[in-house]
């Protein structure tokens, strides 16, 4: 497979910020000869990490679950998201970045419906191996590397998304990313990210002594740690690194239990019929009661649009990274 020469360039080796050649099986760093592999499509830079045990076993689960994972999108959830997550980032022009791209319904939408040369970066080889299976022949490169120390260069990017990430990130390493991120978008670039929204419906359920509802170490049975945050949360971490433009709630319908419901007065035609119909229009509704400011406490997801402060708020973390962040 042959890397796209615009997509290569915004990469560097991570050792020594040396550029990056394709030699046909691997990106070869021009200043320390080091190669990393290209493993099934996927460009490697964590194939020899030695990585903290909390690490690889979160890593192990997400490669695990991949298939799973991306066949639990019902069409409407893409209806919502993938244009929300586009349109906040603004309109880039040049290579754009989907960090966290798991198995890739976001990166194949920025490239294939927009046409944006797009990086999808994950830490689950397993994930980018589906990724790049999807989105062949698009302006696509998927890159297994770390969300906290990204093999890009300073102010590379025109554009960033991140999709249901955010949250699997502890205190310490949320700060690291959002730097990373700063640091490699250009100035003004815009950064489209969610976080799992602290909602009322999960404010309630703390309320009723479910210690999970706002933070946990697992979740849908694996072992991943995840936080939900009030919009104030978001919005005061977000604007220690960015400038945040706008805070939305975004999945405003709680489309799985009113259908639970219907499921049980009218049995599963009916419940059948409305998710139909919020497949082909009702999502459209959804995306309407973005608009409105309660949409920040009801929504499942909120959804920030925050833009490189010039200068920089706060120093790069990585000048030169040794590895992966540890946790
Ligand atoms: C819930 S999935 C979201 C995937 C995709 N953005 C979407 O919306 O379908 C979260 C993803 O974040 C990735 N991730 C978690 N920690 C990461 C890290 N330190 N570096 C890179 N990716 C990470 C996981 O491997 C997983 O694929
Ligand atoms: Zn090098």
């Amino acid at each position: 497979m042959a890397m796209r020469d615009d997509l290569l360039a915004v990469l560097w080796c991570p050792d020594d910020h040396g550029d990056l050649l394709d030699d046909g099986a691997a990106a070869v760093c021009t200043t320390c000869g080091r190669r990393y592999p290209v493993l099934d499509g996927v460009l490697s830079f964590l194939y020899d990490a030695d990585l903290p045990e909390l690490d690889a076993a979160e890593m192990a689960d997400r490669d695990n679950e991949a298939e799973w994972y991306d066949s639990i999108w019902p069409e409407y959830i893409d209806r919502i998201e993938l244009p929300a997550h586009a349109e906040k980032m603004g309109s880039p022009h040049g290579v754009v970045l989907d960090l966290g791209s798991g198995p890739g319904r976001i990166t194949e939408y920025l490239a294939r419906e927009l046409h944006y040369p797009t990086i999808g970066l994950d830490y689950s080889l397993e994930s980018l191996k589906l990724l790049a299976k999807r989105c062949e022949g698009l302006p696509v490169l998927a890159v297994h590397a770390d969300g906290r120390a990204l093999p890009i260069r300073d102010g590379a990017l025109a554009g960033a998304t991140s999709g249901q990430c955010y949250e699997h990130f502890r205190p310490e390493d949320r700060r690291l990313v959002l730097q990373e991120c700063a640091r490699v978008l250009a100035p003004r670039a815009a950064l489209a990210v969610t976080n799992l929204n602290y909602n009322l419906t999960f404010r309630l359920w703390k309320l009723k002594g479910n210690e999970g509802a706002k933070e946990g170490d697992h979740m849908y049975g694996s072992n991943f740690y995840y936080v939900r945050l009030t919009p104030k949360e978001f919005r005061a971490e977000l604007s220690e690194v960015f400038d945040v433009e706008e805070l939305i709630g975004i999945r405003n319908f709680p489309v799985r239990s009113i259908s639970v419901a219907l499921e049980k007065v009218g049995g599963t035609r009916l419940s059948g019929a409305f998710m139909r119909f919020m497949n082909s229009k009702g999502y459209r509704a959804d995306r309407w009661l973005e608009r409105i400011p309660l949409a920040k406490h009801v929504g499942f997801l909120l959804l920030a649009k925050v833009s490189r402060a010039t200068p920089l708020k706060v120093a790069s973390p990585t000048a030169v990274p040794a590895g992966p962040a540890g946790s």
